[in-house]
């Protein structure tokens, strides 16, 4: 089970003083994916023009390329602003099956120094129910300290 707060420094660490978003991406995702067995898959999908989404830095088995806003959850968490913990893939009208072996995602809308939308941190999880609301709030820190600071 992932240490949020070391994970956190971890990152932190790695990642200070750069700017550029896709080096950021990378490191943040390479740091998460190996953190936790619960994580079978985990990307970014960017904002690449309004109401896009095109896949960013991730680790795990081919994603699809581009998803438009209110598509998946990733569009819906980028359309709504709000993040998506789906317990049961099976169950979200319109999930997107980048692979059939998920079961549970959880997926985050990750948000600039002023606020705007650039992108969603997407994690899915073979194992059914896989994330909780204490997962989505220590991603949601990690994403600021990184993104929007
Ligand atoms: N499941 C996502 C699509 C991305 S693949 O899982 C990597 C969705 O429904 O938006």
């Amino acid at each position: 089970m992932v240490n949020y707060r070391e994970l956190a420094k971890t990152i932190g660490a790695l990642t200070e003083g750069e700017t550029d978003e896709v080096a950021l991406m990378a490191t943040v995702v390479c740091e998460l994916h190996h953190s936790d067995s619960r994580f079978d898959w985990t990307g970014f999908y960017r904002v690449t023009e309004p109401e896009l989404l095109k896949i960013g830095p991730y680790q795990g088995g081919h994603g699809c390329l581009v998803i438009p806003f209110g598509k998946g959850v990733c569009g819906v968490a980028a359309e709504s602003g709000e993040t998506q913990l789906v317990a049961d893939v099976d169950a979200f009208p319109g999930h997107i099956a980048c692979a059939s072996s998920t079961r549970s995602e959880i997926v985050l809308p990750v948000r600039n120094s002023t606020g705007d939308i650039i992108a969603v941190l997407d994690i899915d999880s073979d194992q059914p129910d896989a994330f909780t609301q204490a997962d989505a709030e220590a991603l949601s820190e990690i994403l600021s300290q990184v993104f929007a600071r």
